[in-house]
C-alpha cells in the first residue's frame, strides 16, 4: 500500500514537472504575414486545431478551403469562420481520407476549380481507433492519417507546383505527432503493419505511431523527389493537444486524456501555432523535410530518416493507393 502511494506520488511529480516545462515552452507563431490572393486547404479544418488554423489563415485574407467527411460540421465551421473573420472567401468541401475514391474526387475538384494552391495543411487525423478495416481494405488509422494524406498530397502536387515561385515556394505542412516515436516501419513486412489488427491499447497506439512515422518518412522522400522545384514539405509536431481526437480511443480514456492535455499540455489554439509557423514564417518556407516543434526546427527519431525505408514505403504506398506509374509522373508535372 505504501509502495503504491510512493509510485503515485512520483508519477504526479513527474507529470507536474512535464506540465510546467511544456507550458513554459509553448511557442506562439509571431508571423504577421498577410495572405491576400493566396489559397490554402486545411484538411480537418472544421474542428479542433484545424479550425483554429483555418480561422487564423482566413483572418490573414487567404481563400480558405476546409475539408472533412461531415457535412454539418463543415457547413457550421465555414459559417463560424466567416462570422469571426469577415472573410467570405471560405469554402467547405467533403473529403473522406478513409476512402481512396473520395480523395480522388476531392483532388479532381480542386484541380478543376482552383487557380492556385499556396499552402496545403494536412492536419486531419484519427487517433487510436484501432482495428477497423476501411472499404479499401486498409487499417482506418493508417489510411486516414497516412495513405489518404499521401494520395491527396501527390494528386494536388501539380497545382502546388504551378503556384510555387522562386523565393516563394508553395508549402505542404503535415501534422505528425510525438507518438511517431513508438512507430516502427519494417520494410520487409509492410503488410503486417498495414493490417495489424489485434485489439489492445498498446497496439492501437502503435498503429497510430506507425501512421505518424510514415508521414515523416514520406516528407523526407518527397523532399528528395521535389528537389529543384518550388514546393516544400515539412512536418509539425503540435505537442499534446486536448481535442476530440482522443474520443475515438474510447469515451472514458478519451475524456481523461483530453482533460489531462488541456491541463498539462496545449489547448487547440496553442497546438495550432507550430503549423501556422510552418505555413507562414519566411524561413520555414525555405526548408523542406524539416520537423517543427514549438515553432522551431527539431527532429524526429533517427529511424525516420532512413532513406532505404522511405523509398520502400513510397513504393508500397503508391501500390496500395493504386496510383499507376503514369499517374505518378503526372503528379510531378506542373499544371
Ligand atoms: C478569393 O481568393 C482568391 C485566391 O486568393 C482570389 O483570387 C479571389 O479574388 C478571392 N475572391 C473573393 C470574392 O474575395
Ligand atoms: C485482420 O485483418 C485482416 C484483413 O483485414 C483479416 O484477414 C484478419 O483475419 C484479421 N485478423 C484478426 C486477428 O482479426
Amino acid at each position: 500500500m505504501f509502495g503504491l502511494l510512493v509510485i503515485i506520488a512520483i508519477i504526479v511529480i513527474i507529470a507536474l514537472a512535464v506540465a510546467v516545462y511544456q507550458k513554459s515552452t509553448n511557442a506562439i507563431c509571431m508571423s504577421r504575414r498577410r495572405l491576400e490572393g493566396k489559397t490554402v486547404i486545411v484538411t480537418g479544418g472544421t474542428a479542433g486545431m484545424g479550425l483554429h488554423i483555418a480561422t487564423d489563415l482566413a483572418h490573414r485574407g487567404a481563400r480558405v478551403i476546409i475539408a472533412c467527411p461531415f457535412k454539418d460540421e463543415g457547413t457550421n465551421a465555414r459559417k463560424q469562420i466567416i462570422h469571426e473573420t469577415h472573410n467570405v472567401n471560405v469554402s467547405f468541401k467533403l473529403l473522406d481520407l478513409a476512402s481512396l475514391k473520395s480523395v480522388r474526387q476531392f483532388a479532381a475538384d480542386i484541380l478543376e476549380t482552383e487557380d492556385r494552391l499556396d499552402i496545403l495543411l494536412n492536419n486531419a487525423g484519427v487517433s487510436a481507433s484501432g482495428d477497423i478495416p476501411t472499404a479499401d481494405g486498409m487499417n482506418i488509422v493508417m489510411q486516414v492519417n497516412y495513405y489518404g494524406t499521401f494520395l491527396l498530397t501527390l494528386l494536388l502536387l501539380p497545382l502546388l507546383k504551378k503556384t510555387g515561385k522562386p523565393g516563394e515556394s508553395s508549402r505542404i505542412i503535415t501534422t505528425t505527432s510525438v507518438i511517431h516515436m513508438v512507430g516502427m516501419v519494417n520494410i520487409h513486412n509492410l503488410d503486417k503493419m498495414n493490417y495489424w489488427n489485434k485489439t489492445n491499447y498498446w497496439d492501437k497506439t502503435r498503429i497510430y505511431g506507425n501512421s505518424k512515422i510514415c508521414l515523416v518518412l514520406f516528407a523526407n522522400e518527397l523532399t528528395k523527389r521535389l528537389k529543384n522545384s518550388h514546393v516544400v514539405i515539412n512536418n509539425v509536431d503540435p505537442g499534446a493537444v486536448g481535442t476530440r481526437i482522443f474520443d475515438s480511443i474510447n469515451m472514458v480514456y478519451g475524456t481523461i486524456l483530453r482533460v489531462a492535455c488541456l491541463l498539462f499540455f496545449k489547448t487547440p489554439w496553442q497546438g495550432a501555432q507550430t503549423a501556422l509557423h510552418a505555413a507562414l514564417d519566411r524561413k520555414a518556407g525555405e526548408v523542406s523535410g524539416a520537423y517543427f516543434k514549438n515553432c522551431k526546427i527539431s527532429s524526429a527519431v533517427k529511424r525516420a530518416y532512413c532513406d532505404k525505408t522511405a523509398k520502400a514505403l513510397w513504393e508500397e504506398s503508391v501500390r496500395l493507393v493504386k496510383l499507376t506509374a503514369e499517374e505518378v509522373d503526372q503528379c510531378f508535372k506542373s499544371l
